[in-house]
C-alpha cells in the first residue's frame, strides 16, 4: 500500500520543518551552499560497528567517535548505538538502563535485547544494544553468525529509534555492519510513516571488507526474497551486506576524494566498480579528520613528554622512551621508523619486509613496530626482531593504546606502504605529532601527505609512486638522508606535518551538506 499525500500529512512528517520548507520554497532552491548553524537542527542517527573510546579493531573507530561529536558541535541532534561487545561490558562505562527486554523481530525470531543509555562520548546520545548471546564474545567479528548479529544491530536501530521517539532526518550508516537498515527503508519498512523522510546515507570505509553471506541468511533477517537480485542485495551469488548498503542509501560517502575515484574503477573497486560509477553522481569523497582533542601532543597524557610545534625539541625524549620500552639502543640521534598498524594485506607490508636486510644493513636506523592481524605478517616481524635485535623493536598481537602514542610521539618517521587506503589515519595522527610520514601513494595518502621539497622547504612526508620494495626503499633514503644531512629542512618538515589542519570541523561541514542533499532526495523518492 502506497500513502496518498493527505495520509503522509496525517502523520508527523510536517513536523519536519525542512520537509515543509521544501514543499513550499520549492525544491531546487534548497542548496547545500545554504547550509550553517542558524539553520534547522538535523537529528542524525549514527550507526557504526566500533566507536572510540569503547570498542576499537582500526580506524572506524576513530571515525565514529569523533564525526557524531563534531556534527554536535555544528548543532544538530546525534544519537548513536553500539553493540554491547565484551570489550565494551568490561570498559566500566556509566551507563543507565532505558528498555531491559525489548522484542525484536528479525526474520521468524524474536530476540529479546537489552537497550542501556552510555555517557561515554560527550554530547553524543548513545545507546548500547545489549544481547550477549551474540555480542559478549571476545572479538567483534569473524563470526559464522556474523549476518545474524549484524541483521539485529540494523534491525533494531530501526525499533529502538521509534522507541525512544527520535524521528532522525538523516541515518548515517558506516561499512557492511550497517548495511542493512537502507535495504530496511527501502522495502519492508519504505512505507512506515515514522520514517518515511528518513534518508539515509551510506559511508564505506573499506570495500575490502564486504560481509558476504549465504542467501539462506536474506530470510533469516527478514527481507524479501525478492532483494536477491542484481538491482539488490545479489553479489556474485552472495548476499552482500555491503551491496545492500551501496544500493539502497539515497547517498554514498567515502574517506577521501581519491579513493571515491578509485572505487569506480576495476583495479580498486573489489568488484563493486560498475554499481559505483552508476552512483557517481551520489557519491562524495570526504577525507577524515582526526580527534584533535585525543591526539594532542600538547596534552596527551600517554606520552611522558608533551610538547607542541613551538617545543619541538623536546619531542626527542619521547624517543628515548620509546627505544627504551622496546629495549633498543638508547640513542637520541638514531633515526626511529615507526609502524602502528592492522598487519592484512591490504596495508602493503611485503614491501617493508622485503627491503628490510637492505634498509637494516645499509642504514643505521631503528624500526619499531606495533601491529596485530594476519599470521604470516606477525611472524615475519617476529623473526625479523631475532635478526636484528639491536635494530628492530616490536610488540606484536596486541593492540596497545599507551605505545600506539608513543610511537607517534617518539619515532621520527612513520610507515604507510598500503596497497590502498581509503583514507589512513596513521599518516595524519603522524603528522600532528610532528612525525614524517612515509606513504605509497594512493587513496587517502595521495590526499593528505605532500612529497617534502629540498628546494621550497613545501611538503611533509616522503611518497613512493611504483608499490614495490625498490621504490620503497628509495623513498625511506630520501627522508633518510634529510634526516642525517639537512638537520634544519628536517626540522621543516617537521614543522610543516605539525601545521597540517588535518582537525573534523571542515569535514563535519560537508557532511551536513550531504545528509540535508539526502533528505531532499529521499523527499523526492516518497514522492512528497
Ligand atoms: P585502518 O582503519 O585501515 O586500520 P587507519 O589508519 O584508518 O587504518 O586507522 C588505524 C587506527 O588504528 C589508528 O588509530 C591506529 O593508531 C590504530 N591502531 C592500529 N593497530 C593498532 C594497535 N596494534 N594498537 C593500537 N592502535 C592501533
Ligand atoms: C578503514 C580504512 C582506512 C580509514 C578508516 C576510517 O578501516 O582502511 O583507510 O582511514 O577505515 O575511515
Amino acid at each position: 500500500m502506497r500513502y496518498t499525500v493527505s495520509e503522509v500529512f496525517s502523520q508527523t512528517v510536517l513536523q519536519q520543518s525542512f520537509v515543509f520548507q521544501l514543499l513550499t520554497r520549492g525544491r531546487n532552491e534548497v542548496k547545500g551552499e545554504e547550509l550553517g548553524r542558524s539553520q534547522k537542527r538535523l537529528r542524525i542517527f549514527y550507526l557504526a560497528s566500533e566507536m572510540m573510546p569503547l570498542a576499537k579493531t582500526g580506524g572506524l573507530a576513530d571515525v565514529a567517535g569523533a564525526l557524531p561529536k563534531a556534527l554536535k558541535g555544528l548543532g544538530h541532534d546525534v544519537v548513536a548505538l553500539l553493540p554491547k561487545y565484551e570489550v565494551v561490558a568490561k570498559g566500566k562505562w556509566r551507563t543507565k538502563p532505558i528498555f531491559k527486554s525489548m522484542p525484536i523481530k528479525l526474520g521468524d525470531n524474536i530476540y529479546r535485547v537489552g537497550v542501556e543509555r552510555c555517557y561515554a562520548i560527550p554530547g553524543v546520545e548513545l545507546y548500547l544494544l545489549d544481547c550477549p548471546d551474540f555480542y559478549d564474545r571476545p572479538h567483534l567479528y569473524g563470526y559464522n553468525d556474523d549476518a545474524l548479529r549484524f541483521g539485529l544491530y540494523c534491525r533494531a536501530a530501526l525499533e529502538i529509534t521509534k522507541a525512544i521517539g527520535f524521528q532522525p532526518n538523516v541515518i548515517h550508516c558506516n561499512d557492511w555492519q550497517t548495511g542493512l537498515v537502507p535495504a530496511y527503508l527501502n522495502t519492508t519498512d519504505f512505507y512506515d510513516g515514522f520514517f518515511i523522510c528518513t534518508a539515509t546515507v551510506f559511508t564505506i570505509h573499506n570495500l575490502g571488507y564486504q560481509g558476504n553471506f549465504p542467501p539462506a541468511f536474506i530470510k533469516d533477517v527478514g527481507l524479501p526474497w525478492e532483494v536477491f537480485s542484481i538491482e539488490g542485495v545479489e553479489f556474485y551469488g552472495h548476499f552482500s551486506f555491503m551491496k545492500a548498503g551501496l544500493f539502497y542509501s539515497d547517498l554514498l560517502t567515502t574517506v577521501s576524494p581519491t579513493y571515491a575515484s578509485e572505487i569506480q574503477t576495476e583495479p580498486l573497486g573489489e568488484g563493486f566498480h560498475g554499481l559505483l560509477s552508476t552512483r557517481s553522481c551520489d557519491l562524495f569523497g570526504i577525507l577524515n579528520g582526526v580527534d584533535y582533542e585525543f591526539w594532542n601532543p600538547k596534552t596527551d597524557k600517554l606520552i611522558p613528554v608533551n610538547y607542541d610545534a613551538s617545543t619541538i625539541d623536546r619531542k626527542r625524549q619521547n624517543k628515548l622512551h620509546l627505544q627504551e620500552r622496546l629495549e633498543l639502543p638508547v640513542d637520541e640521534q638514531k633515526p626511529v621508523i615507526g609502524i602502528v598498524s592492522r598487519l592484512a594485506w591490504q596495508k602493503g607490508f611485503e614491501v617493508v619486509l622485503d627491503a628490510s636486510d637492505e634498509l637494516l644493513t645499509k642504514h643505521d636506523v631503528q624500526l619499531v613496530v606495533l601491529g596485530a592481524g594476519e599470521e604470516r605478517y606477525e611472524k615475519a616481524f617476529l623473526k625479523l626482531r631475532e635478526a636484528y635485535p639491536t635494530k628492530v623493536g616490536v610488540r606484536i598481537g596486541v593492540y596497545d593504546e599507551p605505545l600506539a602514542h608513543l610511537i607517534y610521539a617518539g619515532a621520527d618517521m612513520f610507515l604507510m606502504p598500503s596497497r590502498y587506503e581509503p583514507c589512513g589515519l596513521g599518516q595524519m595522527i603522524s603528522m600532528r605529532y610532528g612525525t614524517i610520514p612515509i606513504v605509497h601513494h594512493t587513496g587517502g595518502l595521495v590526499d593528505t601527505v605532500k612529497e617534502f621539497n629540498e628546494e621550497t622547504g613545501e611538503g611533509e612526508g616522503f611518497c613512493f609512486y611504483k608499490f614495490s620494495a625498490e621504490h620503497f626503499l628509495k623513498a625511506v633514503e630520501r627522508a633518510l638522508f634529510i634526516y642525517n644531512e639537512k638537520p634544519e629542512l628536517w626540522r621543516k618538515a617537521m614543522l610543516n606535518a605539525m601545521k597540517a589542519d588535518y582537525s573534523w570541523k571542515r569535514s563535519a561541514k560537508e557532511y551536513e551538506k550531504v545528509y540535508r542533499l539526502a533528505i531532499q532526495k529521499r523527499v523526492e523518492k516518497v514522492g512528497l
